[in-house]
């Protein structure tokens, strides 16, 4: 939410705050703007809409200055418009802001009083004036004025401040939003939200506590970092590994397809850095409470990393034998869970770290006294550095707004955590285990297999694209661990389509569901050939019946099966068969297994080649809709707002 940046260099500073912009852009795209300090007054350039229309901006009218701040706005409060873009500047100082001020009506009205102007319609522009205001009143003892601003802004912020008369300072306070800062060896100093916008201008990063605020020169020894008590902070940092290629598209169409391409090869470095290879097992760190005192799992994550945890609660609940709740973190933080310490782990999924509700979540779970593990792809977040153990996921910088190889390699995450739980607890053998590790490693080919079929011009598949792209309505239907997959093909339509979806358990649709089902309504089913794999098909029949247009997600033999039971397919696309793989072809029977077997490691496997199979049916569409299918209207990536 909002991209923040503060440069100062040696040299003209626009050049590279539009770069940065650019990295930030993921973070929210609905209006961007820049200001630089020069000869002692501050210059802004602002446009409504993606940076390329900033980039349009300053081509016509170029901002000179070594030192610089910039923003990229996901709006809460003010329409996307110039007015509201940020900088918000006056002739003393500029600031972006990335956040919420809760209390902004009660500071405005008392700014208003004072006799300040307000500009624009949002939040951000209070701390403008309560800057300004503080500067008068204490000169320029930015210290004084930083414990007399900052204590009043309730909500959440990260801030950088110009000054027109320092063109050798920048403050930069942060207080529940990510800010960072960093230096390069020639004289820069740097403010940005994230890593990924300090790479190939940094050398060194530090990250901000809550509360910490900073003031930042051209080198790190004169440059001071304080906490919230406005108590001197030792400045420590540490190299910024990220190089700015992690941010290139290559020849791709777009970052989504680049990600989702790159999955065989993502999941490779993730079982590299995941698998021990010489004992063949998962590698995890000392959890706070050992596998085998686990009684309950308690997950919270937000929009597809909580669909991670639903696949998380089949596989630990049958694998392992450990209860499992997952909760919208959203929800939690509002509730009164019970948590017991004793017997209970807490855990968070997030790609970002930076996810408000999941942190927040995090931070119930850690006041109940439970321990806490973080499943996030980035290392330094704020959730990893809040919780007692992280297991990083080694996605990779992701930037598609509509998350997909973070989602997969969450999901294998989660598996090899499941697999060494059950190894644990004693509930898999060493053979049995030996057979998992085996499957997990068999992944990184078959989803190229999966891929290059999907892309190779499959009819049915193109079929299925063209008849999805025409749909107002789409329903997505699983079973067992393939409900969570049908969540996330709905979710990914959803995001990127703009169609209307959702996804139900298969066995949900007679009660209630149902009755949306005509000939106007394609309903997408997926359906390994599994434990679960004949009721689903029985309830597809209940569907075709009453005129719905069933497109299946099978296997060979699946495909096979519901062709022989008579249902009226509109597509059936075949994906590969992880039993046949494994030699496991007799694990599933249809129709003679019994739901209540335990599940198997196929069923750890599905779920990747599903969610493959999704993610590239809702990007097929989204091109056929041309749609913007790495900056969805009204997404951004990281969501650090409530
Ligand atoms: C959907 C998507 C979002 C995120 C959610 C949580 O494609 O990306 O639903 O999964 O906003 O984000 P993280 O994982 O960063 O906490």
């Amino acid at each position: 939410m909002c991209g923040i940046i503060g440069m100062m260099g040696n040299g003209s500073v626009a050049g590279s705050l539009l770069d940065a912009l650019r990295r930030l852009e993921y973070r929210g795209y609905d209006s961007a703007g820049m200001a630089t300090v020069s000869e002692g007054s501050i210059s802004r350039r602002r446009s409504e809409g993606k940076i390329v229309n900033l980039a349009n901006v300053l081509s016509q009218e170029p901002l000179a200055g070594n030192i610089g701040i910039g923003h990229t706005r996901w709006a809460t409060h003010g329409v996307p418009s110039e007015k509201n873009a940020h900088p918000h500047s006056n002739d003393r100082l500029a600031i972006v802001h990335n956040g919420i001020i809760e209390n902004f009506a009660v500071l405005k009205r008392e700014l208003q009083d004072q006799g300040f102007c307000f500009e624009s319609d949002t939040d951000s522009e209070v701390i403008l004036h309560l800057l300004t205001a503080s500067l008068t009143r204490h000169g320029e003892d930015i210290p004084r004025v930083c414990a007399d601003v900052l204590p009043r802004l309730r909500g959440m912020f990260a801030l950088v401040v110009m000054f027109a008369d320092r063109e050798d300072l920048l403050l930069g306070a942060r207080h529940g939003s990510p800010l960072a800062l960093g230096f390069d060896s020639d004289g820069g100093g740097y403010f940005g939200s994230d890593a990924l916008s300090l790479s190939g201008l940094a050398d060194r990063i530090a990250y901000l506590q809550d509360g910490d605020w900073a003031l930042l020169s051209r080198d790190e020894s004169s440059s001071r970092l304080y906490g919230g008590d406005n108590d001197l902070k030792e400045l420590r940092t540490e190299p910024l590994t990220i190089s700015s290629g992690a941010f290139g598209k290559g020849n791709y169409r777009h970052f989504m397809e680049k990600e989702i391409l790159e999955q065989p090869s993502v999941w490779g470095d993730v079982l590299a850095a995941r698998l021990d290879p010489q004992v063949r097992r998962p590698r995890l760190p000392r959890l706070p409470l050992a596998f085998r005192d686990i009684r309950t799992l308690h997950i919270t994550a937000c929009g597809t990393a909580y669909y991670a945890g639903l696949v998380a609660k089949y596989w630990l609940e049958a694998l392992a034998k450990i209860s499992v709740d997952v909760d919208f973190a959203s929800e939690l933080r509002y509730r009164s869970p019970v948590l017991r310490r004793d017997d209970s782990l807490a855990m968070c999924i997030s790609q970002s770290g930076e996810t408000m509700d999941s942190l927040e979540a995090l931070r119930l779970y850690k006041r109940s006294g439970l321990g806490t593990v973080a499943v996030v792809n980035v290392e330094h977040s704020s959730i990893a550095r809040e919780s007692d153990v992280v297991l990083a996921t080694h996605a990779g910088v992701e930037i598609g707004v509509a998350s997909t190889k973070a989602f997969t390699t969450q999901l294998l995450t989660l598996a090899c955590f499941a697999i060494t739980a059950a190894s644990e607890r004693g509930y898999m053998s060493d053979s049995d285990a030996d057979t998992a590790v085996s499957a997990l490693s068999c992944l990184p080919g078959l989803a190229s297999q999966c891929l290059t079929n999907l892309l190779g011009g499959d009819e049915n598949f193109l079929h299925a694209t063209q008849v999805l792209s025409h749909a107002k309505d789409v329903l997505y239907l699983g079973r067992g661990v393939s409900y969570p997959i049908a969540l996330e093909g709905a979710l990914k339509i959803k995001e990127i389509s703009y169609i209307h979806a959702e996804g139900y358990a298969a066995g949900e649709m007679k009660h209630g569901p149902i009755a949306l089902v005509d000939d106007t309504v394609p309903i997408v089913a997926l359906a390994p050939y599994d434990r679960w794999f004949s009721k689903t098909l029985s309830n597809l029949h209940e569907v075709s019946s009453r005129g719905g247009d069933v497109i299946l997600f099978s296997s060979k033999r699946g495909i096979a099966h519901a062709k022989e039971s008579g249902i009226d397919l509109r597509a059936s696309i075949e994906l590969v068969d992880c039993a046949s793989v494994l030699c496991l072809e007799d694990t599933y029977l249809a129709g003679e297994i019994g739901v209540d077997k335990d599940l198997g490691i196929l069923d750890v496997m599905h779920p990747f080649i599903y969610s493959l199979a999704v993610q590239v049916l809702a990007h097929d569409v989204a091109i056929l809709k041309g749609t913007d299918v790495d900056q969805p209207r009204n997404l951004a990536k990281s969501v650090t707002v409530e």
